[in-house]
């Protein structure tokens, strides 16, 4: 009798743990994908931006404001329509090089370390990270901003004397953030509820499988 009531115990603990491995891939699969899928669309804004600002500089006349001024209006503007919606709230901003800004100073400390980064690496690349910032989940973009032309590096020249900008030299980011914290509330629902489903489906499982053996023992033990 014993050695029944361990055996009941093993394949309840089987069971169990078999749901918990199954939760914890499901939630990492869906949250990768999630993840990925706000990458993407984050990606996909900055480079909706930069041809709209594109664009801008290519039909403006002498008059109108400066690219990065339009750029600097259209994103707070976008940033501040996004705050309505918190839960999938998206902003934008566009900061310079720490130190050598002409008007937005980076106030996140570890991405003003990472434009710094930039600056100081021979082939900036943009990053994606996921952090946690006043218990919100963030995902964040940072895309390096190259003077690409020399006119970048011309005009910024004269707006400030802080350092003498040339051709190749990363100016600032563009920092994308979107607000992960309802989507990973979501995740954690939905893998509650297939903890539970698979809980059960593997519980009936078992006892099928029991009974079947205790069918076939039964069998044995007659002949
Ligand atoms: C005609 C002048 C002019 C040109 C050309 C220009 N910029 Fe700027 N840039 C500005 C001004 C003015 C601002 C500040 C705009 C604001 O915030 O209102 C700015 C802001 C920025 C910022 C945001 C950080 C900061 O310093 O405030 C970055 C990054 C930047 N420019 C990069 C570039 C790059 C890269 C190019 C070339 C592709 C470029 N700029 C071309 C005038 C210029």
């Amino acid at each position: 009798m014993e050695f029944l009531g361990l055996n009941r115990f093993k394949s309840v603990t089987l069971v169990f743990l078999g749901s918990i491995a199954a939760s914890v891939i499901f939630a990492f699969l869906t949250f990768s994908e999630y993840a990925r899928e706000m990458a993407e669309k984050r990606q996909q804004l900055g480079k909706m931006t930069t041809a709209f600002v594109a664009t801008y500089a290519s039909v403006r006349t002498d008059g109108s404001i400066v690219p990065a001024s339009y750029r600097k209006l259209a994103l707070d503007r976008f940033s501040t329509g996004q705050t309505a919606d918190p839960q999938n709230g998206v902003t934008m901003r566009m900061s310079g090089l720490p130190g050598h800004e002409i008007a937005t100073v980076e106030e996140d400390p570890s991405v003003a370390d990472t434009i710094t980064g930039f600056a100081n690496s021979a082939d900036p690349t943009r990053r994606t990270e996921i952090v946690i910032r006043n218990g919100r989940l963030v995902g964040r973009t940072i895309e390096p901003s190259t003077a690409t032309e020399r006119s970048c590096a011309a005009c910024h020249n004269t707006m400030s004397d802080s350092r003498s900008w040339a051709v190749g030299d990363v100016m600032g980011a563009l920092v994308v953030e979107s607000d992960l914290s309802g989507g990973a509330m979501r995740i954690a629902q939905n893998t509650t509820l297939f903890f539970v489903l698979s809980l059960a489906a593997l519980g009936i499982f078992a006892r099928h499988e029991k009974a079947r053996m205790n069918a076939a023992v039964l069998i044995l033990e007659k002949r």
